[in-house]
């Protein structure tokens, strides 16, 4: 397959200092793509920067869950590259762990202020560049198994990526007026920084815990996964397609039961 799915376009990612925006820029970027690392993390944003060639990405400090600094974010896109033709916003917290009967309603709000407020953020004021400037654009939210199921992350986490889904589907159906693609992915278990350190886990046991609870097997899910399901929702190869909630999770949220054997 042709490496060049997104010649010529400019695409801004959140949280793409690390992991799954990290691998996501990467990808892009080797498909023609011009990339803007957008994080909090920013010797990491800069290294990937690095990594890729700056050339071809930027670095720009964007906490998502200030929108001033989201608004700011894509003006610098606009500015340096002339368009935004994809928004990857893939920024993320776990949140507290906690049960539901000691949820400190607090870590909830700043679970959602990152996941859902963030979010809409991105989606209002990418959405803005993009209708003011007549760009049928794709817009990408990350939400996660947790969007389908409860009990597979925490409370606070379950209920945001629940809501990333919701305004995935509300932008969508506003958005296509105008040409604008809005979907979403939702990963299961990726060994990145997120779930590690939240659970405390080696990569290699993040990934065994994948693989026992995936009914897909032979294959272990890493971020490149997410990253090609990414590229696809970019790219004009998915022309129709909106509104959508891919779940990359081999199986896992369809059936509650392997097969009798
Ligand atoms: N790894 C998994 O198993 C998994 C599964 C389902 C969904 N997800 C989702 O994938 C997305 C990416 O997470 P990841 O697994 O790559 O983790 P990660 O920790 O490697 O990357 C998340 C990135 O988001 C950045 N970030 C956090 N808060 C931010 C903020 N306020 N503003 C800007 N950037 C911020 C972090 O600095 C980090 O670089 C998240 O939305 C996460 O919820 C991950």
């Amino acid at each position: 397959m042709s490496k060049s799915r997104l010649e010529g376009k400019v695409a801004l990612i959140t949280g793409a200092a690390s992991g799954i925006g990290e691998e996501t820029a990467k990808l892009f970027a080797i498909n023609g793509a011009i990339v803007v690392i957008a994080d909090i993390q920013d010797e990491l944003g800069q290294q990937v920067v690095k990594s890729i060639g700056t050339n071809r990405a930027s670095y720009f400090h964007c906490d998502v869950k200030d929108e001033k600094q989201v608004e700011d974010t894509i003006n610098f896109t606009l500015q340096k590259y002339g368009s935004l033709d994809i928004l990857f916003s893939n920024a993320g917290i776990i949140g507290p762990l906690t049960s539901i009967l000691d949820l400190d309603l607090a870590q909830l709000d700043t679970t959602f202020a990152t996941n859902v407020r963030g979010v809409a953020a991105t989606l209002k004021h990418a959405g803005r560049a993009m209708v003011s400037r007549k760009i049928r654009g794709s817009i990408i939210c990350t939400a996660s198994v947790s969007a389908c199921l409860g009990g597979v992350g925490p409370n606070a986490y379950t209920a945001s990526k629940h809501a990333v889904v919701g305004l995935v589907r509300a932008a969508s159906s506003e958005l296509g007026g105008y040409g604008i693609r809005v979907n979403c992915i939702s990963p299961f278990g990726v060994a990145t920084p997120l779930p590690c350190n939240a659970y405390n886990l080696d990569p290699s046991e993040l990934e065994a815990n994948s693989c026992a609870l995936a009914h897909l097997k032979g294959i272990v899910l890493k971020a490149k996964h997410i990253a090609e399901a990414a590229l696809f929702f970019a790219s004009d190869e998915s022309a129709f397609i909106n509104g959508h909630n891919l779940v990359v999770d081999g199986g896992f949220t369809v059936s509650s039961q392997t097969p009798p054997t």
